[in-house]
């Protein structure tokens, strides 16, 4: 119920899976609203400094969502060989991006030697600030990294649907529900 087999992901990587996803839109959608801000308006320091709280949350999120990958089983692969060694693939570019857009959004949001305040709960150190062009290069690689994730998670998302409405696979349902976590597999150990 709560862990994964070998047949589907149990509640942990269901919730750490969809909350991901509604942070990943959200903070994409407020993160290109609020560069459009005026100065004078309300919102002008108040989104940034949500969007960064989020973010640094995110990753916290990640890192929980990563080890938990590890330290359990997945389920197996549906369709044929090409299509399941594309999937890998995809989800390990989908981490990876995903990594690279809040280490970026980090170096961006500490590069003057700040560090960040998540929603006046903590406080994230600057660990490394005052590199030359800092905070433009990691503007970069923020804006361009967040654009290939959304991209690939379009894709990602509408591959989920061939498998669901074309191939009648259960890899849609399974990533929605823990109930097929609950079949007894013994290729789970
Ligand atoms: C928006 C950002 C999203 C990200 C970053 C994301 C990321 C991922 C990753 C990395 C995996 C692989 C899990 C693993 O093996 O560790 C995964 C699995 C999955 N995702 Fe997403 N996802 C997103 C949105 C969506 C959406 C919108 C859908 C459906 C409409 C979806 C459907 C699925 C399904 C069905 C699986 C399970 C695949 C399987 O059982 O083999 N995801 N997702």
């Amino acid at each position: 119920m709560w862990r994964n087999t070998r047949s589907g992901w149990g509640i942990v990587s269901i919730i750490l899976h969809w909350l991901s996803a509604i942070a990943i839109v959200g903070l994409f959608i407020l993160g290109w609203w609020m560069t459009e801000l005026d100065y004078y308006d309300p919102w002008y320091n108040q989104a940034p400094w949500i969007h960064r709280s989020v973010g640094v949350l995110l990753l916290l999120l990640t890192v929980l969502r990563l080890v938990w990958r590890f330290i359990q089983p997945t389920p197996h692969d549906e369709g044929g060989r090409l299509e399941a060694l594309a999937a890998h693939a995809g989800h390990i570019a989908l981490y990876v991006l995903l990594l690279t857009v809040m280490v970026s959004g980090y170096l961006i949001s500490t590069a003057k030697g700040s560090g960040i305040d998540v929603f006046g709960w903590f406080e994230v150190p600057a660990l490394l600030h005052g590199l030359p062009n800092q905070a433009s290069i990691a503007g970069s690689v923020h804006w361009y990294s967040a654009l290939a994730l959304v991209v690939l998670a379009a894709g990602h998302a509408l591959a989920a649907f061939k498998h669901h409405f074309i191939d009648h696979h259960n890899t849609l349902v399974r990533m929605l529900t823990p109930r097929y976590s609950r079949q007894v597999d013994d290729t789970s150990h």
